[in-house]
């Protein structure tokens, strides 16, 4: 099985979320094997494009989350929140919002800890700036934003954890990193995990750049669970061309 999961950004009303959520179940039906898919539209949709997406084979996540369970704190919305608007995903320390909202570790980690007391999936992001992998740090900075992210963090067997390799300077620049690199990256991750004794079921996604021409490339590895990909992924034909990639794969590789 391959995931595909499609981080909309602050793209996209509600009208249009509607309308690209069916856009997007135009493009898988009638499909018998397909990836997993999960769209993660703005809050303000949530609640329509859950109607969309009712009784279908595409799930809903969301972009980010709170740190407290309920209460004095405006502007946030909290997992159990989301859950409610029925989420079945949520991203945690994308690094958009590690570096424009001042998502320190420590934040992540507390997001880590509600999350682990829900049935709601966590896509946990990691990735090195372009001068850590030029100093020829990344593998060292990815593995401690790991152990970081997952401090004190109870999974059990039954939980599952999506960690999303995606590499600073791969996002948003149309320059992705080689499979190559992500499969390196991920083999280095699926080790930190073991080290920190993760007992959930894990996937690793690569997203940086991921496009309808490139997503084969990555998906065809087997070390490369999934893409996350934003841009792409409010382009109908462009996300929908990443999905075929992954059927493609798994028809061919019977995974
Ligand atoms: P792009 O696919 O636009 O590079 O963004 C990747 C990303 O940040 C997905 O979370």
């Amino acid at each position: 099985m391959k995931t595909i999961i499609g981080n909309w950004k602050m793209h996209l009303g509600i009208r249009e979320s509607i309308a690209h959520a069916r856009g997007v179940l135009r493009s898988v039906m009638g499909h018998e094997v397909l990836p997993e898919i999960v769209i993660c539209p703005s809050f303000t949709a949530l609640s329509e494009v859950r109607k969309v997406l009712v009784r279908t084979r595409v799930a809903l996540g969301a972009q980010t989350m709170g740190t407290e369970r309920f209460g004095a704190f405006t502007g946030d919305v909290s997992v159990a929140q989301l859950d409610d608007a029925g989420c079945g995903f949520v991203i945690i320390g994308h690094s958009e919002r590690r570096a424009m909202n001042g998502e320190s570790d420590a934040v992540v980690n507390a997001k880590m800890k509600l999350i682990a007391q829900t049935s709601l999936v966590p896509i946990l992001c990691v990735g090195e700036s372009k001068e850590s992998r030029v100093a020829g740090k990344a593998e060292e900075f990815v593995a401690q934003q790991l152990g970081a992210a997952l401090r004190g963090v109870t999974l059990t067997k039954a939980s599952r954890l999506v960690v999303a390799y995606e590499p600073i300077w791969a996002i948003d620049t149309g320059v992705s990193a080689t499979p190559a690199d992500a499969v390196a990256m991920h083999g280095v991750i699926r080790e930190a995990l073991r080290t920190i004794g993760v007992g959930a079921a894990v996937q690793v996604l690569y997203g940086g750049s991921v496009d309808g021409a490139n997503a084969y490339s990555f998906l065809r590895e087997p070390g490369i669970d999934g893409v996350l990909v934003g841009g792409a992924s409010v382009k109908i034909h462009e996300f929908e061309a990443i999905v075929n990639a992954g059927r493609d794969v798994m028809i061919a590789q019977n995974v």
